[in-house]
């Protein structure tokens, strides 16, 4: 009993601590509804725990005082008839009515304004196109505040699911159909996201941002990524650019205003203004770059990029040249 007791207090306790990948800290009308309903039923299984742990040490303190007498009647039947049928049909009817309600909140179609953002799983990456904007990024996704999102999840593999707790619940990402997932923030922020669905051994690497910002502020976002790579105009970075067009890089990887257009991997044109690489995987800093271009799979084994081979000065360059596509 105290080990049971324990175990709901510290699942509580850990899922409200986890922050800004927390269920318990909604911020949009969809995941408000998904927290509220669990609310409702951590209490009602609270409230059951504790009824039918009193009913327990009544019924151990009763025998103590019979006189070999026993039990029966019409107050046992009554408790089984109520509390074995009634009770619990009653508790299950109320979670059901509950979850129609929410469910029909969580299907209802985007408004018309709604941004459309198409999100692609790959093994082990998110691939992020808005096709009004003309505007294509990885792993993390901006979205304007008070406005509606749909999502139009795919996977380029296997199965993925697509998962930001603080806004919306889980949604699956299938080869070959699509699914929608619609929010609104209602806060600016930054929201942390896990893939949901085991899809091969980098599957716990596999974490997506979604930066909320106010309209103003996205606009701007979106202005910027939708221009092409600045030419490089020093003379390291002009190397720089050489050594990224002559290697392998071209054939998976895309720079707009280059001729690498390759769609493998993750779009570069901004690489530098991502937070992360390889999926939340590392921060995105000089160091762990050099490492990730030399030998991606010491630091996330199994993904589908090979080692370069660079020499020293030529990564250099190429890591000056990187450092440019903001
Ligand atoms: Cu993608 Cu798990």
């Amino acid at each position: 009993m105290y080990l049971s007791l324990l175990l709901i207090v510290a699942g509580v306790l850990g899922a409200a601590c986890a922050g800004d990948q927390s269920v318990l800290a909604p911020v949009s009308e969809q995941s408000g509804r998904i927290a509220r309903l669990w609310w409702v039923m951590f209490w009602l299984g609270v409230a059951v725990y504790l009824v039918v742990m009193g009913l327990l040490l009544f019924a151990l303190f009763r025998r103590r005082g019979d006189d070999g007498e026993r039990g029966g009647g019409r107050w046992d039947s009554g408790l089984v008839l109520g509390g074995g049928i009634a009770l619990p049909a009653v508790v299950i009817a109320v979670l059901f009515l509950l979850t129609l309600s929410d469910m029909s909140v969580l299907g209802r179609s985007a408004s018309s304004d709604a941004l459309r953002i198409e999100v692609t799983g790959h093994q082990f990456w998110w691939e992020v196109r808005y096709p009004d904007l003309g505007v294509v990024t990885a792993n993390e996704i901006y979205v304007p505040t008070d406005r509606p999102v749909v999502l139009r999840l795919t996977s380029k593999d296997v199965i993925h699911s697509f998962w930001v707790p603080r806004l919306h619940g889980k949604v699956d990402l299938n080869p070959g159909s699509t699914n929608e997932l619609i929010f609104t923030a209602d806060a600016p922020g930054t929201y942390r996201g896990q893939c949901a669905e085991f899809c091969g051994i980098q599957h716990a690497f596999m974490r997506m941002l979604v930066v909320a910002q106010d309209e103003a502020a996205f606009q701007l976002w979106a202005r910027e990524q939708r221009e092409p790579a600045p030419r490089p105009l020093t003379e390291q970075t002009i190397k720089g650019e050489q050594v990224f067009l002559g290697s392998a890089c071209v054939y998976c990887h895309a720079v707009q205003g280059t001729a690498a257009s390759g769609r493998i991997g993750p779009d570069l044109t901004h690489i530098a203004s991502r937070r992360t690489l390889g999926a939340g995987t590392v921060t995105n800093n000089r160091g762990n770059l050099a490492g990730w271009i030399l030998n991606p799979q010491s630091i996330k084994p199994g993904n589908k990029m090979p080692p370069t081979s660079l020499s020293g000065p030529e990564l250099q360059a190429l890591l000056d040249y990187v450092e440019t596509l903001e």
